[in-house]
């Protein structure tokens, strides 16, 4: 079956005492059992372990990136940590993408250092880069593509391969595409990881996470975390979360023509010094961003003359783009990554792998492209 009727059916079934054809909120903490013996006939016990309403989310999700199940969370960021938790021990090593979201960087050199965890934060934009990081401890590659904030690709196929030559789990976080536009697993990688929170939800509605496995037994794993540590989705995110996905396709291809007609002004455009869009020819990655995903998503940045003074002053001045974290959703966001998703990260980190000070990040909604347009131009107008 296609994509677009995947995204609505996958993983759901009309409710069989109802007819209900939405999936239930399943709001309950536990599951009365027939008796001793017969625990678990229904395949629920207690909330933090399964609950029917996540479960249809994580069927879907697993049909959508064409893995063999998915276990969701309370966040993306508890979506990574689990990843890292069930394949990480101390001493251990994980080479993972030199630029990511600023959240997935500060878990790695902020808490898991403390447990004895060493990372390299690797150019994954270059496969050589890659394989010359590992090293005889090393557990985990975990490659986030297109990285948030500068949209850095890394070649999913080629990094697979240098990972499993080693035995060693590719993870790579699919938030800024999502599995319409590029699907890792099926690219060779072991993991899929998404902040469902994006462009999943779409609505700016919740937080979330899931993460996807190729194998069951890889699932299992990270499953036991999610169960050990509770961080699991509430039945009411994952109800939204399902509305959100039915609509993925459509959100995903209008957002991203938005982001095209963005870009291409901003290109023309007298006061932009640079426009970074794969969709761009201009884009240093444009090939590999049509080889490896069937779109280029809604995710954009550009720097303007006159530096971060110049780019702050846009920011304040945008009226329709409202300046806020997050991305993905249908409401068009700017974000200041320096001043806010990516703060925790070293200013010299930072400036190493080309997170500017005037770099100005926008997640394109689905409002009217002229609308989008105009209110840039009004605000290009004032700096
Ligand atoms: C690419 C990427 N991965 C993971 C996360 C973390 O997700 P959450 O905010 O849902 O914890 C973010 C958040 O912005 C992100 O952009």
């Amino acid at each position: 079956m296609g994509f677009r009727t995947e995204q609505i059916h996958a993983g759901v079934e009309p409710d069989p005492v109802t007819g209900a054809i939405l999936t239930p909120i399943h709001q309950s903490t536990t599951y009365v059992q027939e008796s001793v013996d017969r625990y678990l006939e229904k395949g629920y016990s207690y909330s933090r372990s399964a609950n029917p309403t996540v479960r249809a989310l994580e069927h879907k999700l697993a049909k959508l990136e064409r893995g063999a199940d998915c276990c969701t969370f309370s966040t993306g960021m508890a979506a990574i940590n689990a990843t890292m938790v069930a394949l990480l021990n101390a001493g251990e090593h994980a080479v993972v993408s030199d630029v990511a979201y600023g959240g997935t960087y500060r878990l790695c050199t902020k808490v898991f250092s403390r447990f004895g965890v060493e990372f390299t934060f690797a150019d994954t934009a270059d496969p050589a880069a890659v394989a010359s990081s590992i090293r005889e401890n090393t557990r985990l590659i975990l490659t986030e593509t297109p990285a948030n904030p500068t949209m850095k690709l890394s070649d999913i196929a080629a990094i697979s391969k240098i990972a499993a030559k080693h035995g060693i789990p590719h993870a790579v976080d699919n938030t800024f595409l999502t599995p319409f536009y590029q699907r890792p697993l099926k690219l060779g990688a072991d993991l899929s990881i998404h902040s469902t929170t994006k462009y999943l939800d779409g609505h700016n509605a919740t937080v979330g996470g899931a993460v996807v496995s190729a194998s069951k037994d890889m699932d299992e794993q990270i499953r036991f975390v999610q169960n050990a540590t509770g961080t699991i989705m509430s039945p009411l995110v994952a109800w939204l979360t399902l509305q959100g996905c039915k609509t993925l396709s459509v959100r995903m291809d209008e957002q991203s023509a938005n982001a095209m007609r963005v870009a291409r002004m901003l290109e023309a455009h007298p006061k932009v010094v640079q426009v970074c869009y794969p969709g761009l020819e201009s884009f240093s990655q444009h090939e590999l961003a049509k080889a490896q995903a069937s779109g280029f998503g809604a995710m954009l940045w550009f720097e303007v003359k006159g530096g971060v003074t110049a780019g702050k002053r846009l920011m304040d001045a945008l009226k329709l783009w409202s300046l806020a974290e997050n991305l993905g959703s249908v409401e068009s966001l700017v974000t200041h990554p320096v001043t806010m998703t990516h703060a925790d990260v070293d200013e010299a980190e930072r400036k190493r792998v080309g997170i500017t000070d005037g770099l100005v990040r926008l997640s394109t909604g689905l409002e009217d492209a002229e609308d989008l347009i105009a209110d840039l131009e009004q605000a290009l107008g004032k700096i």
